[in-house]
């Protein structure tokens, strides 16, 4: 069984339709653990040793958000910044991350549609988070297909508990292992996995 971290950021929390509801079962999963940042340092005073305890004792990394300015809130930044230390997370000594499964779980306003050269945003989601997956790929993890829900604006609430089954059955899935990697790896979203269902 693998052990799952989701390191969860939303600056405002309070507001929010679309994540409130793809988190309220994960709590009570076994072998999930469910670490919202913002909530943990309000100020942003991030420790360093106890992340990167965290980090070493699971084998997936989430990080779950919604996608602001085509990328993620500040706290996910400053995380990285901090606790992504040469000779700890890369570098010839630094293979703490190594082979850890990594994925970003993220919300978007804006409609698939409008992510691809012909669309208002003008770039796929895969190519705005190739950051992270560059990052991801320094640190010699394996980096997933993210699973993103967009158009949250005008999304129901039928469509939202959808998209939150299948983010429960994608942990559940990571966690027992039944998910088939190879498969995953050809598709450009998690949530194309789902699809074919
Ligand atoms: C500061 C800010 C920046 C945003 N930037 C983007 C963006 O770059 N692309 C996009 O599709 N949506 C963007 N949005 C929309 C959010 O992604 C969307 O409101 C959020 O995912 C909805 O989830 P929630 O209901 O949990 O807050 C932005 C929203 C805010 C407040």
């Amino acid at each position: 069984m693998k052990k799952i971290l989701v390191l969860f950021a939303h600056p405002a929390f309070q507001k929010s339709r679309i994540n409130k509801i793809l988190i309220q079962d994960i709590d009570a999963m076994e072998g999930i653990t469910f670490h919202d940042l913002y909530q943990a340092y309000p100020e942003m005073d991030i420790d360093v040793k106890s992340e990167q305890q965290l980090i070493e004792e699971h084998d997936v990394i989430i990080f779950h958000h919604p996608f602001y300015w085509y990328s993620a809130p500040a706290i996910l930044k400053e995380w990285q910044d901090l606790v992504l230390q040469h000779g700890w997370a890369y570098g010839s000594h630094g293979e703490s991350l190594k082979d850890k499964m990594f994925l970003q779980v993220l919300t978007a306003g804006g409609e698939q549609k409008a992510y691809c050269k012909k669309g208002y945003n003008r770039f796929t989601i895969r190519q705005l988070l190739t950051p992270f997956e560059q990052t991801a790929n320094l640190c010699k993890m394996i980096y997933l297909p993210p699973f993103v829900v967009h158009g949250t604006h005008s999304i129901s609430k039928e469509e939202v508990l959808k998209h939150r089954n299948n983010y429960m059955d994608l942990l559940s899935g990571l966690r027992d292992e039944k998910i088939n990697i190879d498969d995953l790896m050809t598709k450009e979203y998690f949530n194309e996995f789902f699809l074919s269902k």
